[in-house]
């Protein structure tokens, strides 16, 4: 069974009186352990897609099935659950919590989630922080962290609870060249090993080298898609 289906979806977003289309019909199919790459110009639709994939919004027309579960009937509630459990989101801006640490915020992300001791919590938190490079730096807040280093942690955040989609939306937006593919390199590396399935949205054809799928997105509609070996990005 594919991880995400998404069939004919449709979002018009209401600007006062006025009808603003995003998605004009996205049919789009996702299998486990993929490493995709969504780009196309500003206003194309890219967040919008990826937010209702995260469940954060929903469909105005067409379905999305998460694991074989239609999203559509869920209530808010169960949506959350859904996201909680299932979703790792990673942000262009990082949106760490400023008061707490990055173990803090690495161990907020489970906290939520049932069913483990402290102990065992802590051999987690402590291992993904190590995972991504941040060994030596868990109790620095995200002020006294760098770009690439706040990225890290959100890369660590969205992991820690082994979810089975992770999505990030411009994920290098805000990083150097260099930084963008140490932190890649460690997106691509947690795909391989824990299998994890990535979708990431990007302008940046640096980082469109890393897909394993690219689908290009315009006015809405998934206007051309690569794979694998036909994947050449000229700078
Ligand atoms: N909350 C909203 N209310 C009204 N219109 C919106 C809203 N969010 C997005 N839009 C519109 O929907 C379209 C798609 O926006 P979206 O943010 O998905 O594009 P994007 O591809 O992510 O762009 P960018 O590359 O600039 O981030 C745009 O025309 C945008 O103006
Ligand atoms: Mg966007």
């Amino acid at each position: 069974m594919a991880l995400l289906e998404l069939k004919g979806v449709e979002k018009i977003y209401q600007q006062g009186k006025i009808e603003v289309p995003a998605l004009r019909g996205i049919d789009l199919i996702v299998e486990k352990g993929e490493f995709t790459t969504i780009f196309g110009p500003s206003g194309s639709g890219k967040t919008t897609l990826l937010n209702m994939i995260g469940c954060l919004d929903k469909p105005t027309k067409g379905e999305i099935y998460f694991d074989g579960q239609e999203l559509g009937d869920l209530s808010k509630k169960e949506l959350a659950l859904i996201r909680r459990h299932n979703i790792g989101f990673i942000f262009q801006s990082y949106n760490l919590i400023p008061v707490l640490s990055a173990y803090e915020n690495v161990e907020f992300a489970i906290r939520l989630t049932d069913g483990r001791t402290e102990s065992e919590m802590r051999k987690k938190v402590l291992d993904i922080l190590e995972a991504v490079g941040l060994a030596g730096l868990e109790d620095r807040r995200p002020n006294e962290l760098s770009g690439g280093q706040k990225q890290r942690v959100a890369i660590a955040r969205a992991l820690v609870k082994e979810p089975k989609l992770v999505l990030a939306d411009e994920p290098t937006a805000n990083l150097d060249s260099k930084t963008s593919d140490e932190v890649l390199e460690i997106m691509v590396r947690m795909n391989q090993q824990l299998g994890t399935t990535f979708i990431f949205s990007t302008h940046d054809p640096q980082v469109m080298e890393y897909a394993g799928r690219l689908i290009e997105i315009r006015d809405g509609k998934v206007s051309r898609e690569k794979k694998g070996e036909d994947i050449r990005v000229h700078h």
